[in-house]
């Protein structure tokens, strides 16, 4: 059975008079989660008390959600786990993925990546010492910068600011050839499109789930590392949740059993509670279903856009298969354009120096929202209502 977005859509809180076209940054909130994390509140936690970690399965929502995301993201299964930030989580690959590459001293990225986890890097780098160093090349030129010399390809897949989407196959598998480690990002991917991790026999990738995962804001990060890497892989961060017997309180380290290893401390229960209500949703939805409709409300908008609304420029790769499940427009105006929007109920966000950015989620956004967001930017645009001294300026959170 073909997924059926209108069921979708009505599982999902959308505010009246929204156009939410900014679940690449945040996600709505199910509408089962706030009974789902209520539920977890007073039943769980009000009634069972401490007795919850083992009553209610707390301690093992990790790797039960991480599974559930593992068949969204083509991941074998008890080879996910959720717990901390993306950019704990991006540290923590990157650490491990060095340790199996002992006599390489680079980390090779590149400078569309997000700048947190070029900074993870560095920081990694500093500590690590003994000349270990990050390289940065334009995406373009990822492909010839995989040489002998690198220990750890670092890459987010989708470009967050243009959305524009590396080819994951190829890549890992030049890497492989040349010895290479691989670190995928996959926070504009999981639940963006189709990802194939056992395919493309990725080593490493961790991701986000407070975007198209609507985990709710804060929700956990995910790290991902390949079966064969499982019970090699050394932790750097090695906190007692990690260890193989937390409750024995050895006074030293002992990595848990494959994926048990990559966590840290103590879970986040209640935002777990609410990722679960949303991957409840997700069940019901085939990863290639979600692309065509994705392709398809992109491209609607791209070509509403570029007729009604000459002065902004496409950013994003107009070629489909080139993106992620987000379009971006350029002009040197973006933030003022980008508040006269939400103004208007139509949300989406910027990213300097000159990116609006429009993320598709197939799983509540309908053509009406597309047609809707063209007519009120096109309208925006041609009475320049944007210029006005109060949407230029700027919030903490742009
Ligand atoms: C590609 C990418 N990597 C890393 C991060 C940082 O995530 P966190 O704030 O959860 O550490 C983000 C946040 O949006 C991101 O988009």
């Amino acid at each position: 059975m073909p997924t059926d977005f209108a069921a979708t859509r009505a599982r999902f809180h959308l505010p009246q008079g929204v156009i939410y076209l900014d679940g690449n940054s945040l996600g709505p909130l199910p509408r089962a989660a706030a009974a789902r994390v209520a539920a977890c509140v007073t039943d769980e936690w009000g009634e069972m008390l401490i007795r919850g970690w083992n009553a209610a399965g707390w301690m093992d929502q990790p790797t039960r959600l991480g599974d559930r995301i593992g068949r969204l993201i083509g991941a074998e299964p008890g080879s996910v786990v959720l717990g901390d930030t993306l950019s704990i989580k991006v540290y923590q690959a990157l650490a491990s993925a060095l340790e199996l590459s002992p006599q390489r001293r680079v980390i090779l990225s590149d400078t569309g990546n997000f700048p947190s986890d070029l900074y993870m890097a560095e920081g990694l780098c500093r500590t690590l010492g003994a000349e270990y160093r990050l390289v940065t090349v334009a995406p373009e030129d990822v492909a010839q910068a995989i040489t002998e010399e690198v220990a750890v390809l670092m890459l987010t897949e989708v470009d967050y600011r243009t959305g524009r989407k590396h080819d994951m196959a190829t890549l890992t598998a030049m890497a492989r050839a040349q010895g290479v480690i691989t670190v995928w990002d996959l926070a504009h991917s999981a639940g963006a499109l189709p990802v194939d991790l056992a395919a493309c026999r990725a080593d490493f990738a961790v991701g986000c789930t407070y975007k198209y995962l609507n985990s709710g804001p804060g929700g956990p990060a995910f790290i991902y590392v390949a079966p064969r890497h499982q019970d090699v892989v050394r932790p750097a961060l090695s906190g007692w949740l990690g260890h193989a017997a937390p409750f024995a309180f050895d006074l030293h380290y002992r990595p848990g059993a494959g994926i048990e290893r990559m966590r840290v401390g103590t879970p986040p229960i209640l935002q777990l509670a609410a990722l679960e209500a949303s991957l409840d949703i997700w069940d019901d939805v085939d990863m290639h279903d979600l692309r065509t409709r994705s392709v398809d409300l992109c491209e609607a908008f791209i070509a509403g856009v570029e007729a009604a609304c000459p002065d902004l420029t496409l950013a994003s790769p107009r070629e489909a298969a080139a993106r992620g499940s987000q379009v971006s427009f350029r002009h040197a105006e973006g933030y003022a354009i980008m508040q006269a929007l939400i103004a208007q109920g139509v949300i989406g966000d910027f990213r300097a120096p000159d990116i609006l950015r429009f993320g598709f989620t197939p799983l509540y956004t309908s053509d009406a929202d597309v047609q809707g967001a063209v007519a009120i930017l096109a309208q925006i645009m041609a009475s320049r209502s944007w210029d006005q001294p109060q949407f230029r300026t700027r919030a903490r959170v742009t």
